[in-house]
């Protein structure tokens, strides 16, 4: 907000959001506050613990610039930072469901995801169903009495189907449970969850907060009405993000703006592109009017990010491995949102719902910061050796 009131714009908020200068000796920059303990000035001080800062476990001066500065983004009541984007899948899990709760997760959810409920929620003894990415609101039929939270991510881990977030959050909100959503890959920037009617926004600020494949973070951020369970169960857990990761994704919010202007800009380009290649069979990018899930995108985000996937046109796992060999500036690697191209074959052998029905192997691409005529070269280098 400027002084007088008026909502500002994006990139001015996000180069001025957090810290308050003024509260350190006008530095532009809070400081890296790295800590255990911290002294109260008497016992009774201590005994109450009146006082605005009590352990390094809950919060420094580090830590409330981000939490402030993600607040501010995604509307939310309170953020929690953690040491990885996967802890901020789990953290919020372990601190909505028990044993005999039913919890509902959609099937194109990011794999470590999939595993820590496979695992350890059904060790105690939760039971887990996995619902069509495309359900909408048919969800109200899969909710049992039992049903804490509904899980989703939108688009899609790898095969970027659109939820329809508000629909699945109306029902799952009438029956009592938690909604909660991985909402990395829209980053607050495009979209809002907390404003569809979500109740845990979560994000691996590992990929474009961060945005320069160096520093592992998650953040989850909760509404009035979770808030206070999901910070108990921060500090039961005592699973706290280290100040200097913090720092650097502060950091990496300043320009998160223009750079995810630039990765769209991109990946658009690159994906349009692929689309009138030989050797394509498909580009899975909702911000492509051809995607199945176009108009949902278009209702719901305001901006896409750079990755998406593409279908080869026939072969197997050959043609896969000689695409991904061939390329000279695609990085082989996992994650996403930092300022370099990788690319990852895509392996489905986790769903159980949505399986999907593809012509050839699945290849998915972060389109980092390069010039678009030359990824669009190694990326025709890779279709020419999958060809051949
Ligand atoms: C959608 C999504 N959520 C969460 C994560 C986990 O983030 P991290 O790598 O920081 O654990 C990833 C990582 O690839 C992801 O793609």
């Amino acid at each position: 907000m400027a002084k007088d009131g008026s909502e500002m714009g994006i990139n001015t908020r996000l180069a001025h959001s957090g810290n308050n200068p003024h509260d350190y000796f006008g530095f532009v920059n809070p400081p890296v506050v790295h800590a255990s303990t911290v002294l109260f000035p008497n016992a009774a001080t201590m005994a109450g613990r009146s006082q605005k800062y009590t352990y390094g476990t809950r919060a420094t001066p580090t830590t409330d610039a981000l939490a402030l500065a993600i607040d501010a983004l995604e509307g939310s009541a309170g953020t929690i930072m953690v040491p990885s984007g996967l802890a901020a899948v789990t953290i919020p899990l372990l601190a909505f469901v028990s044993g005999g709760d039913h919890i509902l997760i959609v099937d194109s959810v990011y794999f470590p995801t999939r595993n820590f409920a496979d695992t350890m929620l059904k060790r105690m003894g939760v039971e887990v169903e996995y619902y069509d990415p495309r359900v909408g609101a048919g969800i109200a039929a899969l909710i049992k009495p039992n049903t804490k939270v509904v899980f989703t991510e939108s688009p899609a881990s790898n095969t970027f189907e659109m939820q329809d977030i508000p629909a699945i959050a109306k029902a799952a909100r009438a029956a009592g449970a938690v909604v909660m959503m991985d909402n990395t890959w829209a980053t607050p920037l495009y979209f809002r969850p907390l404003d569809h009617g979500v109740d845990i926004s979560i994000h691996a600020a590992t990929k474009y907060p961060a945005g320069h494949s160096d520093v592992l973070l998650g953040t989850v951020s909760a509404n009035a009405a979770c808030w206070e369970q999901l910070r108990e169960t921060f500090f039961t857990l005592g699973c706290c993000a280290g100040p200097d990761d913090v720092y650097q994704v502060l950091r990496g919010l300043r320009t998160m703006g223009v750079r995810l202007e630039h990765h769209q800009r991109s990946a658009l380009a690159v994906a349009s592109w692929l689309e009138g290649q030989a050797g394509v069979a498909q580009v899975l990018h909702p911000a492509l009017p051809s995607h199945p899930d176009h108009a949902l995108w278009k209702r719901d985000f305001s901006g896409a990010s750079g990755v998406f996937s593409i279908v080869l046109a026939g072969g197997g796992q050959a043609q896969q491995h000689a695409f991904l060999d061939a390329l000279q500036i695609f990085g082989l690697g996992y994650s996403w949102g930092g300022y370099e191209s990788l690319a990852v074959p895509v392996w489905l052998g986790d769903r159980v719902v949505a399986k999907g029905s593809y012509d050839g192997p699945l290849i998915r691409l972060q389109i980092g910061l390069e010039d678009v005529e030359d990824l669009k070269a190694d990326l025709a280098r890779g279709l020419a050796a999958a060809a051949a």
